[in-house]
């Protein structure tokens, strides 16, 4: 397969105030697209050519940090954009829901423990509530890495590159973090992830 770059899934200005028209035009259309291009590039000759996103990404990790790189990125983005929407981050749906309190006691614990990963990597990276061992875990990660590589299914992630939250944020990560959480989530992107991971 070749890596392609869908159209995000509302309009640039959908998520306006919290994420700016010009955060998501250079995002996705410049960002977003280098790692398909890019990935595409260094998908030629890899010998992964056949496989699907998933597997590219699980198996060129440790081997093909090139590729790895750019096709994590190009996942890890996929599911970034259908992991917001316009007046997001409200009630989350029952079956996810019990599972978080089940996992951390509350919502509210989750959301600031995913909110604590993002504060707290190092550099450039990513926060994630994944699915493993049946539990809902929060983990963090650097670059271009996710849960998959490491026995986990991502069901929610925040790209903490600066190159997400600059414009509108600047050096304030943690401020980025609680507009995502708190009115950017699409909770039932993350409901359909998470009944995959479980089924
Ligand atoms: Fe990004």
């Amino acid at each position: 397969m070749s890596l392609t770059l869908p159209p995000l899934p509302y309009a640039y200005d959908a998520l306006q105030p919290f994420m700016s028209k010009e955060t998501l035009e250079f995002h996705h259309d410049k960002h977003h697209q280098a790692y398909v291009t890019n990935g595409n590039n260094l998908l030629k000759d890899s010998g992964l050519e056949g496989k699907s996103l998933e597997d590219i990404v699980k198996e060129s990790f440790g081997k093909n940090p090139g590729l790895f790189n750019n096709a994590g990125q190009h996942y890890n983005h996929l599911h970034f954009w259908q992991w917001m929407k316009p007046n997001g981050g409200g009630a989350i749906p029952g079956t996810v829901e019990k599972a978080i309190i089940d996992s951390f006691g509350s919502v509210d614990k989750a959301k600031e423990e995913f909110i604590q990963a993002g504060v707290t990597q190092f550099g450039s990276g990513w926060s994630w509530l994944a699915v493993k061992d049946g539990k809902i875990v929060v983990m963090k990660t650097p670059n271009g890495e996710n849960p998959l590589v490491h026995g986990a299914t991502p069901i929610l992630g925040c790209d903490v590159w600066e190159h997400s939250y600059y414009i509108d944020y600047r050096n304030r990560r943690p401020d980025y973090l609680k507009a995502f959480v708190d009115s950017l989530v699409n909770w039932e992107y993350v409901e359909e992830l998470y009944t995959k991971a479980v089924g």
